[in-house]
């Protein structure tokens, strides 16, 4: 197969939902109908289980699974398919931030009784402003919920979309009759078997065709005819121009559980999602069919046997084709690379692959020369962008319980910031070290793991911060920043690219800093540049 056409049966997209919505169920779904597993039950949920005996023991737990689900790939019509994990537990939702800028298109879940939650709207805030083309699912139609034109309301206005409804639902709950697909111009009856054959839609070219009455009732009939009349009515019609620029979002309704649904949103995913897409660096846009390879390392998951501190960095390809033993750049530490066991994902397992093309994933064995936002690159320098960190939510101070070990502490250290576990920060004042993380749990998850994989041992301490702003002075010679730094030197730290960062105690000091310092601009994300 040609270089253009393997870049072009590529989709690789994430899945996006508020825990519980059924991403898991949804995946393996997907995973079914490509023949990529056999059985329901066979993907793990990354999810933390409620009442598990204790959180952290349970994310080490979850550790083990998310490297089997990191990256499930497979074919489904000639189509390679990568969908891309993200955790949903809101302690880990800059893993799942990361995750996003390796994708080309994600798919929503929403829970039709509960609606738009509060994680949906934040990953679909992040999608939004990225120009991620979304497709929505509204899942557990077989459950009593929301009204579908409620719910399609609520999306506009709480996720700020446009929505495009291609299929619309004929009841729900305990009424729920099935799905018309407004795409494919066909009724899918639901029986509540979720092995039902997918050739059981029968086809409606015409809503007013006598056939829908015997099909589902009278009653049920015209309420459809008129509901449809109303969606077109009201939404636009599908352009997929606006969704691949992020300006429309189609939605389907289903149960993933019971597998309805379902292969009405693949069929039509593959025909719209995007192939892989241009991606642009701090140095030039950069398109996938380039003869040169490049990509860049968006995920690395740490080793869980302790005797073998190898992690595996997850690195996206944008451009050309990566090989097996190929030298390559690491363009951060300008130094030449080869890999000779470069991994390949699969549903169930990894393979050591010779060639992957844009689109795919590759897990390469890293001894400690990565960190997230690193580009690979066959010789020309790049660097792409788009691996922004937030600000932290908690912050403690760090310090060295083992005087013996400091070595190995800041090694650890250094090896988890670089995994995006946390983030550090080293005061200007006296030099201490300030790790924070988006979720209380990542504290107790450090320091597990720096005693278990690097023998170091580490103990916290209260500092009373609200937020980490990034500080960019509009002159650095002008008088009042030279002020702020005196005045403020207290709360200033540096973070590990070595940006200035004001620690704010409050948001009331936070106002008051930037009232008195207006040239000053403090920014809530590192990537402000
Ligand atoms: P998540 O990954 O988004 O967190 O959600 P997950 O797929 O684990 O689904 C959450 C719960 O919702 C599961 O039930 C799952 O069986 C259920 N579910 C998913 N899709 C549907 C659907 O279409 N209809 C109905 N009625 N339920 C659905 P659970 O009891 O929490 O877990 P389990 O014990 O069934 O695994």
């Amino acid at each position: 197969m040609s270089f253009q056409k393997e870049i072009n049966r590529r989709r690789t997209f994430g899945i996006i939902s508020h825990p519980d919505a059924g991403k898991t169920t949804l995946t393996e779904k997907l995973l079914l109908f490509g023949g990529a597993i056999q059985e329901a039950g066979a993907v793990k949920s990354n999810k933390i289980k409620k009442g598990a005996t204790s959180d952290f023991m349970e994310i080490e737990r979850q550790r083990g699974i998310s490297v089997a689900t990191s990256v499930l790939a497979f074919e489904y019509n000639g189509i390679k398919i990568n969908i891309l994990d993200t955790p949903g537990h809101k302690d880990f939702a800059e893993d799942t931030y990361r995750t996003l800028t390796a994708v080309d298109s994600v798919i929503v879940v929403i829970d039709v009784a509960k609606g738009v939650e509060e994680q949906t709207e934040k990953l679909v805030e992040v999608c939004r402003m990225r120009n991620i083309p979304m497709q929505i699912f509204i899942n557990k139609m077989d459950r009593e919920g929301k009204d579908a034109f409620e719910l399609l309301d609520e999306i506009e206005q709480k996720l700020h979309l446009k929505v495009c409804p291609l299929s619309f639902p004929i009841g729900m709950g305990y009424e729920f009759k099935g799905i018309y697909n407004i795409w494919e111009k066909n009724i899918n009856l639901f029986s509540g078997d979720s092995r039902k054959n997918i050739e059981d839609t029968i086809k409606i070219d015409d809503l007013s065709d006598n056939k829908l009455d015997g099909l589902i009732g009278e009653k049920a009939a015209k309420e459809l005819r008129e509901e449809v009349e109303l969606v077109e009515g009201i939404y636009p019609q599908f352009d997929r121009e606006s969704y691949l620029n992020g300006d429309l979002q189609p939605v389907f309704f289903g149960s993933a559980l019971n597998n309805f649904g379902v292969r009405e949103l693949l069929d039509c995913f593959i025909e719209i999602a995007p192939k892989p897409r241009p991606k642009q660096s701090e140095e030039r846009i950069v398109k996938p069919d380039e003869n040169d390879f490049s990509g860049f390392v968006f995920k690395i998951h740490a080793n869980m046997d302790p005797n073998h501190r190898n992690r595996l960095a997850f690195i996206k390809i944008v451009s050309g084709t990566f090989k097996r033993n190929a030298p390559y750049l690491h363009v951060r530490h300008n130094k030449k690379v080869k890999f000779s066991s470069p991994n390949a994902f699969f549903a169930e397992k990894k393979e050591i692959v010779d060639i992957s093309y844009p689109g795919d994933i590759v897990g390469l064995q890293d001894t400690g020369t990565f960190k997230i936002g690193d580009t690979l690159t066959e010789g020309e320098v790049l660097n792409y962008k788009g691996i922004p960190s937030f600000s932290p939510e908690h912050f403690r101070y760090i310090n060295n319980a083992d005087p013996l070990k400091s070595k190995q502490l800041y090694k650890g250290i250094d090896q988890l910031m670089d995994e995006g576990v946390a983030q550090l920060f080293t005061l200007e004042l006296n030099g201490r070290k300030v790790i924070g993380t988006v979720g209380a749990l990542q504290f107790e998850v450090i320091q597990y793991r720096l005693e278990h994989e690097y023998g170091a041992k580490c103990s916290y301490e209260n500092l009373n911060v609200y937020k980490a702003c990034w500080v960019e002075p509009t002159d650095r010679k002008n008088s009042e920043y030279k002020e702020f730094l005196q005045v403020k030197q207290r709360y200033l730290a540096k973070d590990k690219q070595n940006q200035l960062v004001f620690l704010a105690d409050s948001q009331f000091s936070l106002q008051m800093t930037q009232q008195k310092y207006p040239s000053i601009k403090f920014h809530f994300i590192s990537e402000y540049k």
